[in-house]
């Protein structure tokens, strides 16, 4: 029986995923690193220096940890001036209905985001209520595709993992999902999310009550 719904929330929930890869573009054009959609899906839902090492192992260069801080950081200012903007209105269609739908029937929610300005988009977006639990990226140690941040918001909120739903953009995130004994769904492609158990266009399509 299923209790709680744990959300992704970039490329989710709202549209910061197109932030994230214009941060990822400008330092690889600056690298003169290829950046390809492929890539791009790649670092999807993966945390800030594994992003950056897999677009460093993409271009065959080497630099020290102080220079990989540095390019990190560049990204990170750039990201962050694109998320001052952010608002309710930036909320994906769906979200805001799926969000109020579940609190009123009684589900536990979670966000598991991997990204440390998680808790700053949450505030813009103004849904921090919705949400049992939030889990702090910097309390994790492995991040996705391991599914250790699902497991621990299933943890913090009280309920088994086989009881929770978990909503991803990114493979790497589906993976983290079913990796946790979850139920999955994908937000995107059928053909790039094919790990999920179900993948629907967006959360528009998400109905709690056929899920159950
Ligand atoms: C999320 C996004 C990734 C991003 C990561 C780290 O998982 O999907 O694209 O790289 O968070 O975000 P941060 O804000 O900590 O750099
Ligand atoms: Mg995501």
């Amino acid at each position: 029986q299923i209790k709680a719904v744990i959300f992704d929330l970039d490329g989710v929930l709202t549209d910061t995923a197109i932030y994230h890869y214009m941060g990822w573009k400008m330092l690889a054009d600056k690298l003169n690193i290829p950046f390809d959609e492929a890539l791009n899906e790649e670092l999807k839902g993966i945390d800030r220096m594994t992003s950056l090492n897999k677009i460093l192992a993409r271009g065959n260069i080497d630099l020290s940890e102080d220079d990989k801080n540095l390019l990190c950081d560049e990204k990170n200012a750039y990201y962050v001036e694109l998320i001052k903007k952010i608002t309710e209105d930036d909320l994906l269609p769906g979200a805001k209905r799926a969000l109020i739908e579940l609190k009123n029937k009684g589900y536990k929610i979670g966000l598991a985001s991997v990204s440390k300005n998680a808790f700053s988009v949450v505030e813009s977006l103004n849904i921090a209520n919705f949400f049992d639990y939030i889990v702090d990226a910097r309390t994790i140690n492995r991040g996705k595709p391991n599914p250790e941040i699902f497991i621990a918001c299933a943890e913090a909120i009280g309920v088994k993992c086989h009881e929770c739903i978990g909503v991803e953009d990114a493979v790497a995130g589906i993976e983290a999902i079913k990796r946790a004994n979850m139920f999955a769904i994908g937000i995107g492609r059928r053909d790039i999310l094919i790990k999920a158990d179900i993948v629907l266009e967006s959360l528009k399509d998400f109905d709690i009550d056929k899920l159950t």
